[in-house]
């Protein structure tokens, strides 16, 4: 919704500026206020927690009037709160923020990343359609486009994070012949960057520019979860709706499960209207615990930068340490390349190649006292995993390999704690291997 739109809900809040003299106001001060207006809560700071499933209308034809904009019989969506399952006052709030880190235009909250992703993907992929799609993808992600859509004869063609413009150009073509193959067209261009566990970036530029080039009409999705909000702002570099899951950095303290997607209004709309339909929108508790967290978002987001580049300073060196996958330290021209233009800040979740095999990596993981043992990432506290025999175990052997998912490949999602205790925590592990 609009800034200035003072009518869109019971919290809409026209007041609030968004500009002081001209100086557009920053995100992280946004945060604090932004689309609440306290004196519609009984001048309560924190908006309260709307544990409603419906509101009430003030007239029969204002119930009359939100409901011709929900159905779409009168342009421009809902102006009002109806039910629960449409949208909820601690969700608008959320969406609202949510939409300014991304300098989106609207944005929808989910009851889990796989749910926007889900619900994203169906509300544009028809029987005959195909998504092109880079790859590797989160596996549940690449699990639900290959075996669930398929059940519905949607097709997909996909491609490696790091390809060329050359060779994305070639994959659209394909997928364009497959599409008309079977009475469909190519509805969606769905990328994953960094990829999970490696940390391969995609060319979103590349892909704009291939895309384009091909007259192509539908949206590129972006899952920015590893490095979004604040390292990586894909719809300047060409995409139209970018993915969260909120669980990871947004969410950052691994005690709660969301999702999102934002973008322009016109690509949103078709996915708020499913959303309308199939619910999964997120709920207003953990609304309100996101609203706490994007709070901190940036703090949280830079100290974990700057503890993962002590931390993999330390490791670059250590003789048990094969090779990094950590964007600061990138040894391929073409990934620094796509870095340079992309990315603002390295992260702080990469993939260490222990000398050895899985058995050493069991005990380099068995023997850690202050990282915790956990798939997930982005939360306060550093967790490490082994991909290969946890998060991607259900990726068949050859793709594993062809993606380098790799026996000795360890997984760390460094947190907010002391960047030193951490060092001496993986030196005390290390020595264990
Ligand atoms: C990159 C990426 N996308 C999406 C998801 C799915 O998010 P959620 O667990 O919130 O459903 C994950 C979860 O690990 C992920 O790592």
């Amino acid at each position: 919704m609009s800034d200035n739109d003072t009518t869109a809900g019971t919290l809409r809040n026209g007041k609030e500026p968004r500009t002081i003299n001209g100086r557009a106001l920053k995100p992280s001060t946004l945060m604090m206020g932004h689309g609440y207006d306290p004196v519609l809560s009984e001048g309560s700071l924190k908006p309260p927690i709307f544990l409603t499933s419906t509101f009430a209308f003030p007239s029969a034809a204002d119930g009359k009037r939100h409901f011709e904009g929900i159905t779409g019989k009168r342009p421009g969506g809902a102006d009002g709160l109806v039910y629960s399952r449409f949208n909820a006052p601690n969700q608008e709030i959320l969406e609202d923020r949510l939409a300014i880190w991304d300098r989106a235009e609207d944005a929808l909250s989910f009851s889990s990343g796989m749910t926007a992703i889900c619900v994203l993907m169906l509300a544009y992929a028809s029987q005959g359609d195909v998504i092109v799609h880079s790859g590797p993808l989160y596996a549940a992600s690449e699990g639900f486009v290959a075996k669930v859509l398929a059940r519905f004869g949607v097709r997909y063609v996909d491609f490696p994070a790091g390809a060329t413009r050359e060779e994305i150009d070639g994959v659209l073509a394909r997928a364009k012949d497959l599409a008309a193959e079977h009475g469909g067209k190519v509805c969606m261009v769905y990328l994953e960057s960094p990829g999970n566990p490696t940390n391969a970036l995609v060319d979103v530029e590349a892909v704009r520019a291939a895309v384009d080039a091909a007259q192509l009409t539908c949206p590129i999705a972006i899952d920015n979860t590893f490095l979004g909000p604040l390292w990586q702002r894909p719809l300047e570099h060409g995409a139209d709706i970018v993915v969260y899951s909120l669980t990871k950095y947004v969410g950052g303290h691994s005690d709660l499960v969301a999702g999102s997607i934002a973008g322009a209004k016109k690509w949103i709309d078709p996915v708020r209207s499913l959303r309308n339909t199939m619910g999964g929108i997120c709920d207003p508790n953990t609304a309100w615990m996101l609203l706490r967290s994007l709070e901190t978002v940036e703090l949280r987001m830079q100290r974990a930068g700057e503890n993962a580049a002590k931390v993999c300073e330390y490791l670059a060196r250590h003789p048990k340490v094969e090779g990094l996958g950590y964007l600061g330290m990138i040894a391929d021209q073409r990934q620094q390349d796509i870095y340079d233009r992309h990315c603002l800040g390295a992260g702080s979740t990469f993939s260490v190649f222990l000398a050895g095999g899985e058995a050493e990596c069991f005990r380099f993981l068995d023997n850690l006292k202050i990282a915790k043992l956990a798939v997930s990432l982005g939360g306060t506290e550093t967790l490490a995993s082994h991909p290969a025999s946890m998060t991607h175990l259900s990726v068949a052997e050859g793709r594993r390999a062809e993606l380098g998912i790799s026996d000795n490949l360890v997984r760390i999602s460094i947190g907010i704690e002391d960047a030193d205790d951490l060092i001496a925590d993986f030196e005390q592990a290390l020595e264990a291997v």
